[in-house]
């Protein structure tokens, strides 16, 4: 018998079982946390439910719990041997969420298959992507919300034509329910359940320049002058596939990347990190010692007849490590120690849906077997495969860098999967409709836990023209993760390749970026300590606004800053705008019309630095606090400083500051207070401006810590 068909009969046994089970037994209900409740079809499916991927652990306090009590409560049902649960729709309650979708923000209508799948140049309402969130976000016309995990690694539908729908495979799942007073507190829960995203290097921040590939090496060496000859901001150089000896990982091209230790020192020295692709697939090729080792370790996904699983990727013929193995996961991860001593400083794991050129789907059998974790078919792992590589490389790269911050970008993922890396949306296209799908894919995941992500800006197949690359890096330069690239054959797309102008509404846009990395960083601190999206939708200002409800043009990054985008060729439609006293900000000497507007909202202040050609070139000295009064003419704003690397954030060395600001009769008064942390901060000069009515106001004083005062005449 395959273990395919065991596992079916299993299945079927255990189905009617419970299905009789729950005809005598309520659902079962237990608060996992003060506002999350865990439902299950019957006590039994609880009990038998396998272990969550989703949560960082196994709640330790439970309480058990009347599913009546509930606001929001699932009803559970079978078909066809799937278990199926929904939610009734109440009127003028808007979803969100569902991870990795392609098409506008508000997902109410849509339906997706939570099944991790290589789709490029995907389109508007492609079924299935590169990761699995089976999560919904539900905001109530009061401006409430909920949200609900279907808490299974199997394909699960996740249908929001009526209200909310999940059906998956496998065997019963539980679903935990959210509850929170608006769409922040749910995902602030959310983050507490599943875990919060590290704090990541803070290079990591600054513009990335990719595409498949820069090679040979000498080409790398030319973009990164190039970048600094012509003053354009960036940080980091990405090292696609062309770099490996014949697609092998953990290789390098003996003609063309002979010296990967000194292309990363170039790099280095001129104020550059470097971050390199590993994909799973191990090329079938005896004698290549990564095949050779882990064939002696016995480390590869079987066939159910019990042999290495091969399928074709980049390099032919490929085995795949079994990473729910334990010793297989170890093995993986100690392969980091001598790549990384070449000082690469992050790492990019691509292609691990698996995908696989060679199989009918284009992606693992579903038969084929794992054999960690209790060991089961591939049906049950797919989705969890990009997650458990990810997992495996990420503590590899910790162990081999322990006092190092560590950068990892993956393609596929599934939920709570950002507590690992780093992710982007995949294989876009240089067209306007990808551009435009850009921003509500980037809000959608940070409304499903996973706040650092942006897409390949400039889009990855065919050739952009320069209107829309101007267009798109002026955006995508807002985008917590910020990195251009495009696919193999394509023509340049660097930012100077397409004229002087669209390479000034490029370096202005980037400038744009490094100006606002201290508040952008400060962004990315609450996304590590509270678990709140970076990038946020609209509705985040009022979620009670049913005008803010559906915008995929505008978007909000942190509470403060409002970006009013333009990703028409021509303009059609002028976004919604929240209400407030919102004020036009300006950053640049220039005003270009072809990047997006910014706006600051009244009561904030906000944290600017000084240009910067990658993070950190200097110190934030001066820094500037551009101050947009409220209605009682009050303003707040944090900043938050450590070492940019390093753990020793963890351990105080950090610095959390508020500086709040207040209108007397003659002026307006700045104040700094440290809320958290020890980290000294060497003396700096701030530069205050102060947005009113009648104009700007501004002060230079320093940033001592005595009340500075900004006097209206
Ligand atoms: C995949 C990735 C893409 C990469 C290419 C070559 O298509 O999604 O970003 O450039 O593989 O490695």
């Amino acid at each position: 018998m395959r273990p395919s068909e065991l596992t079916e009969m299993h299945f079927r046994v255990l189905l009617r079982r419970i299905m009789f089970d729950s005809l005598l037994h309520p659902i079962h209900a237990e608060r996992i946390a003060p506002r999350a409740v865990r439902f299950s079809v019957t006590s039994k499916a609880a009990r038998a439910a396998l272990p969550s991927f989703a949560l960082e652990r196994e709640p330790t306090e439970k309480e058990h719990i009347r599913a009546s009590s509930c606001r929001t409560r699932p009803t559970f049902s079978q078909v066809e041997g799937r278990q199926r649960v929904t939610i009734a729709h109440e009127q003028g309650t808007s979803y969100y969420g569902t991870g990795e979708v392609a098409g506008p923000l508000l997902r109410n209508g849509r339906r997706i298959v939570c099944w991790n799948s290589d789709h490029p140049f995907y389109s508007v309402d492609e079924e299935s992507l590169y990761q699995s969130h089976p999560w919904v976000l539900a905001v109530r016309a009061d401006g409430s919300a909920f949200g609900v995990l279907a808490d299974t690694t199997y394909r699960c539908t996740v249908d929001l034509t009526d209200g909310i729908l999940f059906e998956a495979d496998g065997p019963p799942y539980p679903v935990i329910i959210i509850e929170g007073d608006s769409p922040q507190g749910v995902l602030r829960t959310l983050a507490d359940l599943t875990g919060h995203m590290q704090m990541p290097p803070k290079w990591a921040l600054g513009f990335q320049q990719c595409r498949w590939s820069y090679y040979p090496e000498s080409r790398v060496r030319e973009i990164a002058d190039e970048f600094r000859k012509r003053r354009i901001p960036c940080d980091v150089i990405w090292m696609d596939i062309h770099y490996m000896h014949g697609y092998r990982i953990f290789t390098f091209d003996p003609e063309h990347f002979p010296e990967p230790k000194a292309l990363n020192d170039y790099l280095h020295e001129r104020g550059f990190k470097a971050t390199w692709m590993i994909d799973p697939g191990v090329k079938h090729d005896p004698g290549y010692t990564i095949y050779e080792e882990g064939t002696a370790g016995d480390h590869w996904v079987k066939t159910p007849d019990g042999e290495p699983y091969v399928g074709d990727v980049w390099p032919g013929p490929c085995v795949f490590p079994d990473f729910t193995r334990e010793e297989t996961a170890a093995w993986w991860g100690e392969l980091y120690k001598p790549f990384l001593d070449t000082g690469i400083d992050g790492v990019w794991n691509d292609m691990n849906e698996p995908s696989v050129f060679t199989s009918p789907t284009k992606l693992m059998p579903e038969e084929c077997v794992h054999r960690g974790m209790g060991g089961d078919t591939h049906d049950r792992f797919h989705n969890v495969y990009g997650m458990l590589m990810v997992r495996a490389s990420l503590a590899g790269i910790l162990k081999a860098q322990p006092d190092k911050r560590p950068f990892l970008l993956t393609r596929s993922n599934y939920i709570g999967g950002h507590r690992y890396a780093a992710t982007w949306t995949g294989d876009n296209a240089s067209t306007w409709p990808h551009l435009r799908m850009s921003t509500p894919m980037v809000l959608n995941f940070g409304l499903s836990g996973q706040p650092f992500v942006g897409p390949d800006i400039g889009g990855f197949g065919e050739n952009a023209d320069a209107t829309m690359f101007g267009r798109w890096v002026g955006i995508g330069a807002l985008y917590p993760f910020s990195r251009a690239h495009t696919a193999e054959g394509t023509e340049d797309h660097e930012p100077w390749v397409f004229g002087p102008e669209t390479e000034k509404t490029c370096r202005v846009a980037i400038e744009r970026r490094y100006r606002l990395i201290p508040y952008i960083y400060t962004c990315f601190h609450e996304a590590a300590s509270i678990g709140l999206p970076i990038m946020r939708p609209l509705f985040f200002a009022d979620p009670a606004d049913p005008a803010l409800r559906d915008e995929d043009e505008a978007f909000l990054l942190g509470a403060d800053l409002l970006v009013v985008t333009q990703p028409h060729p021509e303009p059609t439609r002028t976004p919604a705008r929240p209400n407030g006293n919102w004020r036009k900000l300006l950053l640049d000497d220039v005003v270009d019309p072809e990047l997006p507007e910014l706006f600051l909202r009244g009561g904030a202040i906000l944290p600017v630095g000084p240009l910067m050609q990658f993070v950190d070139e200097k110190p934030l000295d001066p820094l500037t606090l551009v101050i947009c009064l409220d209605e009682n003419g009050e303003a707040a704003g944090d900043l938050y400083e450590d070492a940019g690397d390093g753990f020793g954030f963890r351990n105080g060395e950090y610095r959390l500051s508020r500086y709040t600001a207040k209108q007397e009769a003659d002026g307006v008064t700045i104040q700094r207070e440290t809320v958290e942390g020890e980290f000294a901060v060497p003396p700096r000069r701030l530069h205050v401006r102060v947005l009113m009515d009648s104009g700007e106001l501004t002060v230079d004083a320093d940033d001592n810590g005595h009340p500075v005062r900004v006097p209206f005449a």
